[in-house]
């Protein structure tokens, strides 16, 4: 069924170009006439006294007017809990460089070879109708659709994360989300988080910098920041970071635009990303990993697992391994991004995962996000579905979509009829075990205030940040003092100064 959807969109987008606004008359350009008679769900052909009036009739006997009702009704499903707001396309990936001795998988194997995508890009704390020059995080989520199955990337654009340690995940995106009380944003929250766990200060540092609201999604880089555990064509174990770098750029908004954008169109990016694949400017990103032996790992004198932590690239240098490129919109948003389920435990083989516990929470957590809002059979769902493989499982059932439902076959496992059997591996591939500690990140975050930011970046960095401390109570804005001080004295001093410097005009209770 995708695979209708994305031969159509390739027929439709081949004819010709249109701005976003122009989509409906692009609709009726193609289709030249009315698609059809208007009928029930059902299938029955609908009478036109049924669709204009129903004054003085039967309403329930009218099924235009119930079905109609009563879908309304039903048609909202569970926004993404985090990551509500997002936009998305598709396209391809092309293998540029062989990786084979770092990473075998299939998708890697041959310069040239294609793999179709999908990606979804996102505002992290936003419901799905905010704003999208907001300031936040953002994610970038790359699904491809292997030989071998999917393999889902799904990144941050920001190379680490704030911790490292799941047991706080929860809480943490509560602290993101509205005030129980007052339905608002509180930074109240934020802070009293961010300052009882300080590594976290140094993506608060990335996104309150002038890296915090991408002038685009095509200038946004993509990180899927865990170090995975990946397999050569020897089976020989690797480690890598994967990067995902725009090749128009990296670019940002400061603040200043990107309020006077969020006043005038709050579906700016979204806006953005459809207008350049409708108008044939496929914006394209550069694949690379960081590789790492097992040797390099024992040598680093850092943890190269901490998800907090950045792999610097003079130490580790990119190896670029290919181009995603994005040249069809989706045909329907809610059936193609709205239900694109990623989930960083899509893997295939010689790509084992990452081997720290926030990669083994995320592997729980999407699954059972998506089973949520998608429900049972989400990998039915075309835009989900591994159209490059064959499917063959023994789970029957559930809410729709089934499909073809397993056929006649049988439905357990092992049986003397022919169902599907597992594979022999020959050398089975185990994933590494690795112990973990805290995080530690305050070298990095001294190393971007101090040779990563122009004086004039600092400046607006310490604004931003301002913008929001003074809306927190005082004893917090004493700890913020107090940690940003021992990280680095100069940005404690001047948020010190930027809170309390005119400590007589300043009316504090
Ligand atoms: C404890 C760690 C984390 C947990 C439990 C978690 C959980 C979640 C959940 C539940 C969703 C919603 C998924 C859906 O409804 O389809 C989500 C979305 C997302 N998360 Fe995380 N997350 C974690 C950390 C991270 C990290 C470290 C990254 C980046 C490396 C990340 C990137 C994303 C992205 C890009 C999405 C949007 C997915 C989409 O567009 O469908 N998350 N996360
Ligand atoms: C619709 O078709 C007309 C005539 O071919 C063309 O001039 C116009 O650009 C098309 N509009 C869109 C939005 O496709
Ligand atoms: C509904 O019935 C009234 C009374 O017979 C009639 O005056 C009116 O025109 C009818 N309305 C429609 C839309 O047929
Ligand atoms: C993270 O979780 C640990 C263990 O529950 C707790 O001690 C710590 O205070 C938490 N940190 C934050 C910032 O919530
Ligand atoms: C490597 O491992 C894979 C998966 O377990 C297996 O299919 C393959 O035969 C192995 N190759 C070698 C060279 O051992």
């Amino acid at each position: 069924m995708l695979k209708i959807i994305v031969l159509l969109a390739v027929a439709v987008s081949a004819s010709h170009q249109y701005e976003p606004d122009q989509q409906l008359l692009f609709y009726s350009n193609y289709t030249k006439c009315p698609i059809g008679i208007l009928t029930t769900t059902f299938g029955a052909p609908i009478e036109i006294t049924d669709a204009t009036v129903t004054l003085n009739r039967s309403l329930m006997r009218n099924p235009f007017v119930i079905e109609g009702l009563q879908h309304l009704v039903r048609q909202n499903i569970p926004e993404r809990v985090v990551h509500a707001k997002g936009a998305g396309g598709f396209g391809y990936f092309e293998v540029t460089n062989d990786i084979t001795h770092i990473c075998n998988a299939h998708l890697f194997r041959g310069v040239g070879k294609r793999t179709p995508i999908a990606i979804r890009f996102s505002l992290v704390a936003p419901e799905r109708g905010g704003t999208d020059t907001t300031r936040d995080v953002r994610g970038f989520g790359v699904k491809f659709y292997t030989r071998q199955g999917n393999l889902d990337l799904v990144g941050l654009n920001t190379e680490a994360f704030a911790f490292r340690d799941p047991v706080n995940f929860s809480s943490f995106v509560r602290t993101l989300k509205r005030n129980p009380s007052t339905n608002l944003r509180d930074f109240n929250m934020l802070w009293d988080f961010a300052l009882s766990r300080p590594e976290t200060l140094f993506i608060l540092a990335i996104v309150f910098s002038d890296h915090g609201i991408p002038a685009s999604y095509r200038n946004m880089p993509g990180f899927p920041i865990h170090t995975y555990d990946v397999r050569n064509k020897r089976n020989l174990t690797n480690f890598v970071r994967f990067l995902i770098t725009p090749d128009a750029g990296t670019k940002n908004l400061l603040n200043e635009e990107a309020m006077k954008i969020a006043g005038q169109d709050p579906d700016y990016h979204t806006r953005d990303l459809y207008r350049a694949i409708s108008n044939g400017e496929y914006p394209t990103w550069t694949l690379s990993v960081q590789a790492l032996t097992p040797e390099d790992v024992k040598k680093a004198d850092f943890d190269v697992f901490d998800v907090a932590r950045i792999l610097p690239h003079d130490k580790y240098p990119p190896i670029p391994v290919g181009k995603l490129c994005l040249n069809k919109n989706p045909i329907n948003f809610f059936a193609e991004i709205e239900q694109l389920a990623l989930c960083p435990s899509n893997l295939v083989p010689y790509i084992l995962g990452g081997v720290d516990k926030m990669f083994e929470s995320r592997i729980f957590s999407y699954r059972d996000a998506q089973l949520y809002r998608l429900g049972a059979n989400f990998n039915r769902i075309p835009v989900n579905y591994p159209i490059q493989t064959k499917v063959h499982t023994y789970t029957r059932d559930g809410v729709a979509p089934v499909n073809e439902n397993g056929r006649d076959g049988p439905v357990y496992y092992p049986n003397s009829f022919n169902g599907p059997q597992p594979y022999r591996a020959k050398n089975r591939q185990e994933i590494t075990q690795i112990y973990e500690g805290p995080s530690y990140n305050f070298d990095q975050l001294r190393d971007f205030y101090e040779n990563q930011l122009s004086a004039e970046q600092r400046t607006r960095l310490i604004e931003n940040f301002l913008g929001t401390l003074r809306r927190v109570a005082r004893f917090l804005q004493e700890k913020a003092v107090k940690v940003f001080k021992s990280i680095h004295p100069d940005l404690g001093e001047r948020i010190e100064r930027g809170l309390f410097g005119n400590r007589k005009n300043t009316c504090n209770k």
